[in-house]
């Protein structure tokens, strides 16, 4: 067995209603004026109604910044961090889906790390030197486990890409987990987001540098999503569904912070740059082509992740047995009603060399089970064209 390092820097507080904590959980950082991150549609839904109520029944100072929109760019990046530290706030509190954390953990990085966003990007000329103000994520969805990771994606509009800055200090100090915020998620939502968490702890799994403690929290995420993502589509009130699908999210980013990523999330990074096409959206239409291609890398484990989905592989060859995971997450994607083709979310074939150029450089391309050339990648974007 290879060396390993495992990480999970960010304190979790699970639970319906843990919400009410979170003035308790601000004093315990440093306490001071926070600056509450969200957008302007969680702002007018009942989850910032939540948020603030508890802060005000802890007494707490605050000043809530709503001027944001899906994919942070460098811009918005830049233009908010200055915005904080006008605020005289001295901890960040993050509401929303994976946008509003990802822009908090730059902000918060911004505030002790001198310089535009644009410096810190991947490939860019300065590294994080220290560490971030006290940053909480309230996630409002079960999927893109922003709230537990050491990344932030930030867009760059002038060169139609996307680019992450990747260091433990932006980790987010605590997360506040809890299902109940997730009631009102529309189906589309809850779908897109769920397929991501299931593309987190899949391609995690099958990752090249996959470790014991990632393998196990990926398999459990996928048993999880497998018996609870339908049920969580179908109906929003369920809050078991809800609390599972909440679980299987977190436990799935720590799963791929550790275990890495592949090639599902090289080709939606590109196509959101070029396309805008949301990162749930991408992820969760890419992922069983992609899997169709990867699954011959590893029969044993391609099999495992079709018996955490409920697929009986009993007499079956290792290859039919693997095989069947690609078709079980074929399904899953048709039964809760997702974009299924390329077509369908309106990229067209004259797209697909400019996001296979895109996905090219993506560093985790490097511990996909199978090395991919531009040729593969072409070969799945054509496959998810025409769909099956
Ligand atoms: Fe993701």
């Amino acid at each position: 067995m290879k060396d390993f390092i495992f990480k999970m820097p960010t304190r979790v507080h699970f639970g319906n209603g843990v919400t009410k904590k979170l003035p308790d959980l601000c004093k315990e950082l440093g306490g001071g004026k926070i600056f509450l991150i969200s957008d302007p549609v969680i702002a007018s839904t009942p989850i910032m109604t939540a948020v603030k109520a508890a802060l005000d029944a802890g007494g707490a100072d605050y000043e809530l910044f709503t001027d944001t929109k899906p994919d942070p760019t460098i811009e918005m990046v830049d233009n908010t961090a200055k915005a904080l530290a006008d605020s005289g706030a001295s901890i960040v509190v993050a509401v929303g889906g994976g946008s509003p954390i990802d822009l908090a953990k730059a902000v918060a990085m911004l505030q002790t790390n001198e310089g535009s966003v644009r410096e810190y990007l991947f490939g860019g000329t300065k590294t994080v030197q220290n560490p971030s103000i006290p940053l909480i994520a309230i996630p409002t969805t079960a999927g893109t486990g922003s709230e537990m990771t050491a990344a932030t994606v930030i867009g760059d509009m002038q060169n139609n890409i996307k680019l992450s800055v990747t260091h433990d200090y932006i980790i987010p100090k605590a997360a506040l987990i809890d299902p109940q915020l997730h009631v009102g998620m529309p189906p589309i939502i809850t779908a897109s987001t769920g397929l991501d968490a299931l593309t987190h702890a899949i391609e995690s799994y099958v990752s090249l540098n996959a470790e014991p403690i990632s393998d196990a929290l990926g398999l459990h995420a996928m048993r999880l999503i497998g018996a609870n993502l339908r049920t969580a589509v179908a109906d929003g009130n369920n809050i078991e569904a809800r609390s599972n699908m909440a679980v299987a999210s977190l436990i799935a980013s720590v799963a791929f912070m550790n275990g890495g990523l592949g090639v599902v999330h090289g080709i939606a990074q590109s196509m959101g740059g070029l396309h805008h096409t949301p990162h749930g959206i991408a992820n969760g239409l890419l992922l069983p082509y992609a899997m169709d291609r990867n699954y011959v890398g590893n029969f044993r484990k391609f099999r495992d992740i079709a018996v955490a989905l409920g697929i009986d592989v009993e007499g079956l060859s290792d290859r039919d047995a693997a095989y069947t995971a690609v078709e079980a997450v074929f399904d899953l994607q048709e039964d809760v009603r997702v974009p299924r083709t390329l077509k369908e979310i309106d990229i067209e074939e004259k797209d697909f060399q400019a996001i296979i150029d895109g996905t090219m450089p993506y560093r985790l391309l490097a511990v996909n089970p199978c090395k991919l050339v531009e040729k593969d990648i072409r070969g799945i974007l054509e496959k998810a064209y025409e769909g099956r």
